[in-house]
């Protein structure tokens, strides 16, 4: 089979595709024919090495896929071949197939493309058990996300619309902007103003209840600055590079609770809770009150630029590599 190979660790450059090995499922296991995988950020940081976790090389990048049973491993008895089912793995999803255990995977209802069923899990879930775990958003109050145009900011968007608080977008440019204003923002500030800190105060005089922050750099003081007294902020991530110094008086005198969110310390910590919000959300994907913002889809031949595109800050919503 057909599949992007990372052998060295480095840029998306180091990505190549190759006819390697199909894989053949273990006791437990099925084997996936991959229709669509959607590209995460950590998927460009295990390329490069500069994940939490490190992932010896040769391998086969890509975490989150849609696709359709091809074949069942010893005792599966569900699902059956040529069932629609989505999937994530720590890596090997940027393939024409891809094997995981039975029961990791979930079936895709009838009328959700292969696309959007690739695209949703990963972003959506970060998204909301940040914003109803973590931050306890409620109805009417007023959330600010940074990175509002990417997979996640994106996601928080939607969700954040959906849990019926106003949503503020900071993104960069007018194209990204757009996305968010679809998405249901009502108020939209340009990432890239020279004075954030002043654009913030102007768009929302009266403050923020939650930030959803999965950037960092030079986003997250003026949003902890844009804070209302006792709002709470969640740091979800670093797609800038750098990871901010939050001066303590600023949290000290505006009573801000600042917590993180990590998707395995949360399930480990606290099982019920995300068990919780994947039905919850597992429902609103269901009633299709929400769906990825897919914003391109490349075939497997184009998987350097389509990590480029995250890579480089030119990804408007959800990259979808289509095999
Ligand atoms: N904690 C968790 O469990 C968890 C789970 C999933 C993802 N994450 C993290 O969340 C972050 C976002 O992931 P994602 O998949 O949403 O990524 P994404 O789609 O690439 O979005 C990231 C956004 O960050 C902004 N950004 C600012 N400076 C950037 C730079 N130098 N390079 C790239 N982007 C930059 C961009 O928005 P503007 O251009 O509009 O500023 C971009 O839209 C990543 O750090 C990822 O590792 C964490």
């Amino acid at each position: 089979m057909r599949a992007a190979v990372c052998s060295v660790h480095g840029p998306p450059e180091s990505v190549e595709i190759r006819e390697v090995d199909a894989p053949t499922p273990g006791p437990g296991q099925v084997v996936v024919s991959v229709r669509a995988a959607a590209v995460n950020f950590p998927d460009v940081l295990i390329v490069a090495d500069r994940y939490q976790l490190s992932v010896p090389t040769p391998f086969v990048p890509g975490s989150e896929f849609a696709g359709e049973v091809a074949e069942l491993g010893e005792g599966v008895s569900t699902p059956a071949v040529g069932d629609r089912v989505r999937g994530t793995v720590f890596h090997g999803a940027f393939a024409e197939q891809v094997v995981i255990d039975a029961d990791r995977v979930h079936p895709i209802p009838d009328d959700v493309t292969m696309v959007d069923a690739a695209g949703f899990y990963v972003t959506h879930a970060t998204a909301y058990h940040c914003l109803r775990s973590v931050a306890s958003l409620q109805k009417g109050e007023r959330l600010l996300v940074t990175g509002a145009a990417g997979g996640v900011g994106s996601a928080a968007v939607a969700l954040g619309v959906a849990m019926g608080a106003e949503v503020v977008a900071v993104a960069s440019g007018r194209e990204k902007l757009d996305l968010c204003e679809r998405l249901g923002a009502s108020v939209l500030v340009d990432a890239s103003a020279d004075d954030l800190r002043g654009a913030l105060r102007e768009s929302v005089p009266d403050g923020i209840d939650v930030v959803l922050d999965p950037v960092g750099g030079d986003v997250a003081e003026p949003a902890v600055r844009a804070c209302r007294y006792g709002a709470r902020f969640v740091t979800v991530g670093f797609a800038s590079g750098d990871i901010p110094a939050i001066p303590l008086n600023l949290v000290l005198l505006k009573g801000v609770t600042l917590a993180g969110f990590e998707m395995r310390g949360f399930g480990t910590h606290h099982p019920d809770l995300m068990s919780r919000d994947l039905q919850e959300l597992e429902d609103l994907f269901a009633s299709g009150v929400v769906r990825p913002a897919v914003g391109a889809t490349l075939p497997l031949d184009e998987v350097v630029e389509a990590l480029r595109l995250l890579a480089d800050r030119r990804a408007t919503g959800k990259i979808i590599i289509v095999p």
